[in-house]
């Protein structure tokens, strides 16, 4: 992510990378995904994404960077009208394959196209909606489409990476990619900084930021052990609730947080 306004043939760059990245995933995994069952969370932190996402009732819902569709169908079995945007061709049409296996296809519109360029109208959708996609973004020209095509009182609810830990970013330069420590980002991805909050939620009245989960052992377990071992899954859990519930204010370091925008 960057913080200012990339010029628009850097960020259209950026963008062919991401395309072509995601859609190798896809089309790697799109059986897989489409196959796959409806998402239970039990996981404090996609539940803290839903609760605040409230009641959506039939709102019109964009799932924005929405990947191969687990969180859209997810809107549009709850009854919402939901438009599944990525910039993936792959992935869109995972999504839209998804969702006609759920038969949900009435309720889901998949549209390939940039978060930095909306196709929509100003306030068009009562909310929006995004997992692990800000960070991927220019936050100025993100932040400016997300405020243009929500209604008034619309909000926006994001499940983010952040940068907040010096531990943990420090880690992420030194050690993933290395010591056979494998590192899963795209070269311009960067976990969200302060400064891209700041640009991003800037034509917002209200922003609000929660760190329902600490994360940092189960990273450490994902990218040392591979949960391979019972044991050490055991301990990672227990460590990553017990330290933030003794030391509340390292909550706030937490690897992801959840960022709830208003207008
Ligand atoms: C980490 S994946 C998350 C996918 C999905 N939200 C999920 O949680 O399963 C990031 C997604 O952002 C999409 N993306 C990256 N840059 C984008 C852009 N400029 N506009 C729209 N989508 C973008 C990618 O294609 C990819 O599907």
């Amino acid at each position: 992510m960057s913080t200012g306004n990339q010029n628009v043939s850097d960020r259209r760059e950026t963008e062919t990378a991401e395309a072509a990245h995601w859609d190798s995933v896809a089309n790697r995994h799109r059986e897989a995904f489409v196959a796959r069952e409806r998402q239970t969370t039990n996981d404090p932190l996609h539940d803290a994404h839903i609760n605040a996402m409230g009641d959506i009732g039939d709102d019109l819902v964009l799932d924005l960077g929405c990947g191969m569709g687990l969180w859209a169908t997810e809107y549009a079995a709850a009854g919402a009208r939901v438009v599944a945007l990525d910039v993936s061709s792959a992935s869109v049409a995972t999504t839209r394959e998804r969702a006609r296996r759920l038969g949900l296809e009435d309720r889901l519109l998949p549209v390939v196209a940039s978060a930095h360029a909306l196709p929509f109208r100003h306030r068009t959708f009562h909310a929006v909606s995004g997992h692990l996609i800000l960070h991927h973004l220019d936050a100025e020209t993100a932040g400016r489409e997300l405020a243009r095509i929500l209604q008034p009182n619309g909000k926006a609810v994001f499940t983010e990476n952040s940068a907040r830990s010096g531990i943990l970013m420090f880690a992420r330069r030194f050690l993933c990619g290395r010591f056979g420590i494998p590192k899963w980002s795209t070269p311009d991805e960067y976990p969200l900084r302060k400064s891209d909050v700041v640009a991003l939620t800037r034509p917002f009245a209200t922003m609000e930021a929660l760190y329902p989960k600490f994360d940092w052992f189960f990273l450490l377990n994902a990218k040392l052990f591979g949960f391979r071992n019972n044991r050490m899954n055991r301990l990672c859990g227990w460590l990553d609730r017990t330290i933030p519930a003794i030391l509340p204010f390292l909550r706030r370091y937490a690897y992801y947080q959840v960022l709830i925008l208003r207008r």
